[in-house]
């Protein structure tokens, strides 16, 4: 059994206020942790049942502070099914901060673009996903502290929090789109063909983490949002190979709308957990 309670009183410990939002920077997104008034800062390394984060863009640090006036625990990097971890590990620190009393949760990632509206530079809210490339983390005995046996999964991704967020969005002229995610296993990119039959099953976009997390979190009754930045056409759509400096470069160039948007969905969930 995972040991979720040892975590639970480490955590408790350090943290005596727990806010009511976690955010999970993707690659390319740590850099958002600069926007932070940190009250606290612990590498996942010090906490217990944290995996580490072996991806150079992933710095493995848990914050806690206030993100204009507003706090958040935010984790600087996140874990993958491609680092060879099983995925109920990836999901422990969502179950963590929902028995900590944690009630939203904003995903964030990079992804490879396989509809044609979504080019590199396009900022995605994430409606669905398709995440049976990977296993399903709720597989094995269910843990009725979490949530039920057989969830429902036709709202992963709050209707009401993408609505306000494309409203907030549009007031401030900001372009952002809504697509259906498909989580791959990687870490190979995916080939051509592989990218012809996800955009026939449906995905408007492509990564390599994320609809696990949603999973987790959904399960266990918190509000989910997941913001995307589409930083590269996907494998086939793309002329020229795929590398991780394209996806860093996109991020890079795109960063200040990314950084008010996700601004806003921190203010957002911080006003509906009053
Ligand atoms: N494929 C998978 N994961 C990704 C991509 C991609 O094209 N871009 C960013 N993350």
């Amino acid at each position: 059994m995972i040991d979720y309670d040892s975590c639970v009183d480490f955590l408790s410990r350090k943290i005596a206020d727990i806010p009511n939002t976690l955010m999970i920077l993707g690659s390319g997104f740590s850099k958002y942790a600069s926007t932070m008034k940190i009250e606290i800062e612990i590498p996942y390394s010090e906490i217990p049942g944290f995996l580490l984060t072996t991806n150079e863009s992933h710095p493995g640090n848990l914050l806690v502070g206030e993100i204009k006036e507003n706090r958040v625990v935010v984790m600087q990097g996140r874990f993958h099914f491609y680092e060879g971890y099983d995925v109920k590990n990836i999901i422990f620190p969502i179950r963590v901060f929902r028995l900590m009393g944690v009630k939203n949760v904003i995903l964030t990632n990079a992804s490879g673009g396989i509809s044609p509206d979504c080019t590199p530079g396009t900022l995605v809210l994430v409606k669905d996903h398709i995440s049976s490339l990977v296993p399903n983390c709720l597989r094995g005995q269910n843990d009725e502290r979490f949530g039920v046996r057989f969830p429902d999964s036709s709202d992963i991704y709050s209707k009401e929090a993408r609505n306000e967020i494309l409203r907030r969005c549009s007031a401030l002229g900001i372009e952002i789109k809504e697509g259906v995610y498909i989580q791959t296993a990687g870490p190979s990119f995916e080939t051509p063909a592989e990218i012809r039959a996800y955009g026939l099953l449906g995905a408007d976009i492509v990564g390599m983490s994320t609809a696990c997390e949603a999973i987790a979190a959904s399960h266990a009754g918190m509000q989910v949002s997941c913001l995307s930045c589409v930083t590269n056409y996907a494998s086939g759509i793309s002329k020229t190979p795929l590398t991780v400096e394209e996806i860093d470069d996109t991020i890079r160039n795109i960063y200040p709308k990314l950084e008010t948007v996700l601004t806003e969905m921190v203010d957002y969930f911080s006003l509906r957990s009053e």
